[in-house]
């Protein structure tokens, strides 16, 4: 672990920030301070990681030039609540990436939690929570990586940046800025009013809707109709056989070939 270098982002005061040079996953490191005690509103940011971390165990790509943060959160939900916090996370890095891209690009949110604009996937979200010996929520970390200046080559789905969608000359300190500053908006509205407001911002941009997917599930895989999502965050699939499936975790792709990027 190293400390960073080069210009200190500027943050809202709701955020302490703590800046790394280079880390193995800002995931764990934000985990191993929250078990510490850190406080709500702790921000790990790395330049760059040596082991990230993305969802279903895989490994997540962490050059210099893209953004990997996690934030410690301690909101006083009950532990089912905690997948919300991905959906708000979605919408924090939905507002960033708008002002960065160009106009006209599209962003969409593919469920669960990623980001993409134009097709290709340009922020993914970890979210882990740390339960307390009760079984109550002790502290959840949202992890967020955004692929700026680079994107992977070789990936289930396809990749993009920033940059190779027109975003030329941005850096990541603006990047962290901005997202930083869209998130609290979202969390706030979020801790204020509930769900509903984010389902309803991710659903008026969600990738496929009311279209076909193929969702890969632990135990093999299930097709059918996008037809929203449940109160908790839950994909509602409507079956070809007219039955409803509600998946709570997955991966999802579109049924038909030749979607995205190549
Ligand atoms: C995914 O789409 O699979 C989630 C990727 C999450 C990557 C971020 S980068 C910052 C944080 N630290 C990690 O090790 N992972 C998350």
């Amino acid at each position: 672990m190293i400390a960073v270098t080069g210009r200190a982002p500027s943050l809202p005061p709701a955020y302490r920030l703590v800046a790394l040079e280079r880390v193995g996953s800002t995931n764990d490191e934000a985990r191993r301070l929250a078990a510490a005690g850190a406080a709500d509103g702790t921000l790990v940011w790395a330049r760059e990681q040596t082991g990230g971390r993305g969802r279903l165990g895989r490994a997540w790509e962490s050059p210099p030039g893209n953004l990997y943060c996690s934030l410690v959160l301690r909101p006083e939900i009950p532990l089912a609540r905690a997948p919300e916090l991905g959906f708000v996370a979605a919408l924090g890095v939905g507002g960033m990436v708008g002002a960065f891209a160009p106009p006209l690009n599209e962003i969409r949110y593919k469920w669960p939690n990623d980001v993409l604009l134009n097709d290709g996937k340009v922020s993914g979200i970890l979210l882990e929570s740390g339960p307390a010996p009760d079984g109550s929520l002790d502290f959840l970390v949202l992890g967020v990586g955004v692929n700026v200046q680079s994107h992977p080559r070789e990936t289930s789905f396809p990749a993009t940046s920033l940059r190779a969608e027109g975003a030329e000359t941005v850096e990541v300190e603006a990047v962290l800025e901005s997202f930083a500053r869209h998130l609290l908006t979202w969390v706030d509205r979020w801790l204020d009013e509930g769900f509903a407001p984010v389902r309803k911002a991710w659903l008026a941009r969600a990738w496929r809707l009311n279209e076909t997917l193929d969702v890969t599930l632990g135990d093999g895989g299930v097709s059918g109709r996008f037809s929203g999502l449940a109160d908790d965050g839950a994909l509602i699939l409507a079956a070809p056989d007219g039955g409803i499936r509600v998946i709570s975790a997955g991966d999802v792709r579109a049924a038909r070939a030749g979607q995205g990027k190549d």
